[in-house]
């Protein structure tokens, strides 16, 4: 185990240089994984542009691959999926348990071939998250579904339109009954929506597939159901959380950066907490520029589904209050262990006090460079802004969670003059002899 520890690759990073220069934003993880699974709606070909490299995406490719889905790759970052017969219908545990966006193909599967086997997703780091609502919703369609041996089974010669009023507001529980409806009889309703932008990113690619969903981006979605669906070509949406991710990180670091091939509209609430936290923003059609002449400025703020602040950027901006002048509040409200970050940067001698849900953070003027561990996707980048702004050498570990959702970070940083590379060996090792 502890030589398993040592041979896993791990970040370095040289705290104490401000990001400065010009960065290119990816197509967004979680448009791309939905847009994916729409490909099993229909036997046409689904041409993907904007596809971001990504271990979430691979493990995908490889789920739908094992269902009978051929991929060309035409560049690095577009291909084409079709799939002219299903050979499998099951998405086994093993690959639903390092992705749980798996659980998007259940409704296209169901839609097309009127049956899915899905392995039961588990909770994992940052809550519970049950699929209840993903079931509640296909069997308002009529779906028979039985849960058995930790699988969903889930059977319906022909899914028939309802009104589905969702529960809570879940993002990929949305996209899951909004793709099986486009192949249901009659009309779908759906009602207390995720008003995401990846919801409308893929409501339009099943649009351009022939799809009729109406109101995408609002809490009320309608699907008038069709008889098939066709081959289409779809640009995925720019990442908004990798938008976001880099504007803190520069906002923290004292940066000016200029991010290209990104949507300023996708983000309002986190533009308005970085200039509330001092940075001066500037955006155009597909750019935005941040300059920070200042020292942060503590921000409150709370998360909740789009359009309010994302979970998603909570641990980042988390690393940003660390370092700022004055005391913030910042309460989680969408996953019930969505903090596990604070005990991390507290190694780094962040002063943070946990009470419930809520993090209270007085800054302080530096964090220390440490040996960490991320914990899950964000709060890798969490480690990432601290570790940017710390004065001596970061080493994160378990940075396999960062490699499923940043495309090329390391890449993307150095460009940006950060001092970062990922190496292998033993974290007090590396950090005493790391040198730029
Ligand atoms: C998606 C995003 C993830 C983001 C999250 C919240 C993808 C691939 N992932 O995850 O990055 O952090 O939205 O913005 O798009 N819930 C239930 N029952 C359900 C479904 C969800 O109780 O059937 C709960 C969850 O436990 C959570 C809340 O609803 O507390 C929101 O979760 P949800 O929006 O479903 O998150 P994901 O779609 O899994």
């Amino acid at each position: 185990m502890f030589f398993m520890q040592e041979s896993m690759p791990k970040l370095l990073i040289q705290g104490g240089k401000p990001l400065r220069g010009e960065v290119r934003i990816s197509g967004a993880k979680n448009a791309a994984l939905p847009v994916l699974c729409a490909a099993l709606l229909t036997r046409e070909t689904l041409a993907i542009r904007n596809i971001p490299q990504l271990n979430d995406v691979t493990t995908m490719l490889a789920l739908l691959t094992q269902m009978g889905v051929s991929i060309k790759t035409e560049t690095n970052n577009a291909i084409e999926l079709s799939v002219e017969n299903l050979t499998c219908l099951t998405a086994p545990y093993e690959m639903v348990k390092t992705m749980r966006a798996a659980i998007l193909v259940l409704g296209p599967l169901l839609a097309r071939a009127g049956e899915a086997t899905i392995s039961l997703p588990g909770g994992c780091a940052i809550g519970m998250r049950p699929v209840d609502q993903h079931i509640k919703g296909l069997e308002a369609m009529g779906a028979e579904i039985t849960i058995k041996h930790g699988y969903i089974h889930a059977v319906a010669k022909k899914l028939r339109g309802t009104r589905i009023v969702m529960d809570i507001v879940t993002v990929t529980g949305t996209e899951n009954l909004m793709m099986a409806a486009t192949l249901a009889q009659g009309t779908t309703i759906i009602e207390n929506a995720a008003r995401e932008p990846e919801v409308i990113d893929l409501a339009n690619c099943l649009n351009a597939m022939g799809a009729k969903v109406r109101g995408a981006g609002s809490d009320i979605i309608t699907i008038e159901g069709v008889s098939t669906l066709h081959g289409a070509m779809h640009t995925v949406m720019p990442d908004r959380i990798e938008t976001g991710t880099f504007l803190a990180a520069a906002c923290a670091t004292g940066g000016d950066i200029f991010l290209k091939e990104t949507n300023a509209r996708l983000l309002d609430a986190v533009l308005d907490k970085l200039t509330e936290a001092g940075a001066g923003i500037q955006s155009g059609d597909n750019w935005i520029h941040l300059k920070m002449n200042t020292k942060p400025r503590a921000v409150n703020l709370r998360t909740a589904p789009y359009p309010a602040f994302p979970t998603d950027m909570q641990a980042q901006f988390m690393s940003l209050n660390c370092v700022a002048d004055g005391t913030a509040i910042i309460t989680e409200t969408i996953f019930e262990n969505r903090l596990m970050h604070v005990q991390e940067l507290k190694r780094m001698n962040a002063d943070i006090k946990v009470e419930g849900h809520t993090a209270i953070i007085r800054g302080i003027t530096q964090l220390d460079g440490a040996n960490v561990m991320a914990t899950d996707l964000r709060a890798s980048a969490s480690l990432i802004i601290a570790g940017l702004v710390a004065q001596g050498v970061t080493v994160i570990d378990r940075i396999y969670h960062l490699d499923r959702g940043y495309e090329a970070i390391e890449e993307k940083l150095s460009a940006l003059g950060a001092h970062i590379k990922r190496a292998v060996g033993n974290s007090c090792d590396l950090a005493r002899t790391a040198e730029w």
